[in-house]
């Protein structure tokens, strides 16, 4: 692997752990106004520090985020469909490389739709990425994207991360199932979890644990940082399960405390 290229990886998921934890707020890529994200800028400024990455759109990156900020960013180069169709398979590239250059993308993400009507067209998408990725020194995310007629099960999910990782992308971002394990044994290359819709904080944090236990790399999460009432104190509570080795459990019992919450309630 060129400098480049192992250079930017590097500050996304940590060499000497192989961990990360991103932070992904590019959800109005599809779905345009999101809740918590009504102000993008806002939401994300107390986070950033505990976050490896930020995933996120370019015009949120240029309009929202400090330019003189160090988070590495992973910036969404591919949509083109909304939530007003009922299939959101038919992405395309929307970005062009250069201008993935340009904003100093440390990654650029992409979504696969395997197994939908457009599996041909988003992992040829994902091709002529990780083309012009290699060709300047620039990783990329490849999102298995879940249609409607899909099930969640390590089956489904390990055949389209492998067939990510074997088109060339450097990192997969995928959803947690049962048998995780086998996802990420049959996936080459290092595999993150998104959190999914917002669910009750001490499930989140079992869900990564559970991932990072079953070899996840770490996470990408979103709602279930940005949509609790408590952000920076679930980020950090995330972050200590994937960088610090906590449990889910000492990981809750922190929240609650640093949130005034009886630890008994939710659990
Ligand atoms: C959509 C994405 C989102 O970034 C992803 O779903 C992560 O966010 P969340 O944790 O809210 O699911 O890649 O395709």
């Amino acid at each position: 692997m060129d400098w480049g290229m192992q250079n930017r990886l590097a500050g996304i998921i940590k060499p000497e752990s192989g961990r990360c934890v991103m932070l992904a707020v590019d959800h109005g890529y599809f779905q345009g106004p999101t809740t918590g994200l009504e102000k993008p800028g806002e939401t994300v400024a107390p986070l950033l520090r505990y976050a490896d990455s930020l995933m996120l759109t370019r015009g949120v990156l240029r309009n929202c985020i400090d330019a003189a900020g160090r988070t590495p960013i992973v910036l969404r180069v591919s949509g083109g469909t909304s939530v007003l169709k009922d299939d959101l398979s038919s992405e395309d590239l929307t970005v062009s490389v250069e201008d993935a250059i340009r904003l100093n993308a440390s990654a650029m993400a992409i979504s696969v739709f395997v197994g939908s009507d457009n599996e041909k067209k988003t992992l040829k998408n994902l091709s002529r990425l990780c083309d012009d990725g290699q060709k300047y020194g620039i990783p990329t995310l490849a999102v298995t994207a879940v249609g409607k007629q899909m099930v969640r099960d390590a089956r489904y999910l390990g055949l389209a991360s492998r067939i990510a990782a074997e088109l060339g992308a450097q990192i997969v971002k995928t959803y947690y199932c049962d048998d995780f394990d086998k996802i990420v044994n049959g996936c080459p290359v290092p595999v993150v979890i998104a959190g999914g819709k917002k669910i009750e904080e001490r499930d989140a944090l079992k869900l990564a644990f559970d991932a990072v236990s079953a070899g996840a790399a770490g996470v990408d999460m979103g709602r279930n940082i940005f949509q609790s009432r408590w952000p920076v104190q679930m980020i950090q509570a995330v972050r200590s399960i994937v960088h610090e080795g906590q449990s889910d459990a000492h990981a809750w019992d922190a929240f609650c405390a640093a949130t005034d919450q009886p630890t008994a309630v939710a659990r």
